[in-house]
């Protein structure tokens, strides 16, 4: 697998987390706040068609809601800055609150990027935007809060967090919704979006394990009539990047397939894609499940080993056969968003004959 190409400032970091490019700041000079907001604002009506459901805090709205950003308060960290748990007295709502480090690898035009973007895409599997703070230097972004954290806490974290290994429909029910909400971003968000940053830590779990989609500071519009890629910048996380993307720098929403393709592998297996402790040969997720890939025998020695057998053994195989699909090297025969969630659909119906999925089909998806 290549890595993410850093020549344009992404920090390639061994463990498979954030490989961001440094963003350089959108404005220089400075502009008082109200027009700050009025510029956010416009620039969502001058993509969106619809009202703007995200609200304006103010700076000491979330302060109070996070006792004055405590540390006791502080549910994870990433490229973006810290995050805080928070509650809204009057509203009775439980936040995430995401505050900007001015001194991190992200910045203003992510921030710009997820208001916008959060502000104009809904449905049941992306995280929701309630809105957002930007008071002086402040940026700060306000989710729903999402009581069961991140997929990669309960994958790969789980004995430290004193959490429970997930059973396998769990696991199948997150992948599904995973895999709806890239579809809804790919064939019927308005404009459509490719999400570039797919992986564990972005995918969020509510109490009943319904998975919303996180992070879309690094999306993009995707191409739309006869252009067939958009060329970017490589951005995204080492690990989860489609080769040609990461080689090339063009991106097509088969890169999200991709990007899906190691999650889904990583659910299955309980393996991080990339992995810097232990044997050598088991540090790459895709590398290590090569060669179990092409024998159907062998592929028992993908499951997870914490479910201790509680898998049933076709819907294993179902799985693997669409990780698979998702992974090929080809872009064009990797399905579309779609073709996956069909194929998931059909492995938690409880019918047991083998699932077509075709070759790159060219739909409007595509
Ligand atoms: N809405 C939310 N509800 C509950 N927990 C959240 C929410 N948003 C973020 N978190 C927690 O905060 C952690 C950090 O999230 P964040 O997106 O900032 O970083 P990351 O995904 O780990 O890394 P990266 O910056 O590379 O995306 C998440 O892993 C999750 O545990
Ligand atoms: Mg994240």
């Amino acid at each position: 697998m290549k890595h993410v190409n850093d020549s344009n400032g992404a920090r390639n970091e061994p463990t498979g987390r954030k490989a961001f490019v440094i963003l350089k700041n959108q404005g220089k000079t400075r502009s008082p706040d109200s027009f700050r907001r009025s510029y956010i604002r416009d620039e969502i009506a001058k993509y969106g068609k619809r009202e703007i459901s995200s609200q304006y805090f103010t700076y000491e709205e979330l302060s109070a809601a996070t006792k004055n950003f405590s540390y006791n308060f502080l549910i994870g960290e990433g490229g973006f800055g810290r995050v805080y748990k928070g509650h809204i007295a009057n509203k009775n709502t439980d936040i995430a609150v995401k505050k900007l480090d001015r001194n991190g690898y992200q910045g203003n035009r992510e921030f710009l990027v997820e208001v916008l973007l959060l502000s104009l895409l809904h449905h049941t599997n992306l995280v929701n935007l309630l809105g957002y703070c930007s008071d002086g230097e402040q940026r700060i972004l306000v989710y729903k809060y999402m009581s069961n954290g991140s997929l990669e806490d309960h994958l790969f974290n789980w004995r430290v967090g004193e959490l429970k290994p997930l059973e396998w429909d769990i696991r199948i029910k997150i992948a599904t919704g995973a895999a709806r909400g890239l579809e809804y971003l790919h064939k019927k968000a308005d404009p459509p979006v490719i999400y570039r940053d797919l992986k564990a830590s972005n995918i969020l779990l509510d109490e009943e394990w319904n998975p919303r989609l996180s992070d879309f500071g690094l999306a993009k519009l995707a191409p739309t009539g006869e252009q067939t890629h958009i060329t970017t910048k490589v951005m995204g996380t080492y690990g989860y990047c489609a080769p040609e993307y990461a080689l090339t720098g063009r991106l097509t929403r088969k890169s999200d397939v991709y990007s899906f393709g190691v999650v889904f592998l990583e659910i299955i297996t309980g393996r991080r894609v990339i992995e810097c402790s232990g044997p050598s040969e088991e540090q790459n997720l895709i590398a290590w499940a090569a060669p179990l890939f092409k024998d159907r025998r062998k592929f028992h020695l993908m499951a997870d080993t914490s479910l201790e057998g509680r898998y049933p053994m076709k819907g294993l195989y179902q799985a693997l056969a669409v990780t698979a699909m998702c992974l090929q090297e080809d872009a064009s025969k990797r399905p579309v968003m779609s073709q996956v969630v069909s194929a998931l659909e059909y492995l938690t119906s409880g019918q047991n004959e083998e699932q077509p999925m075709g070759d790159g089909d060219s739909s409007s998806e595509e």
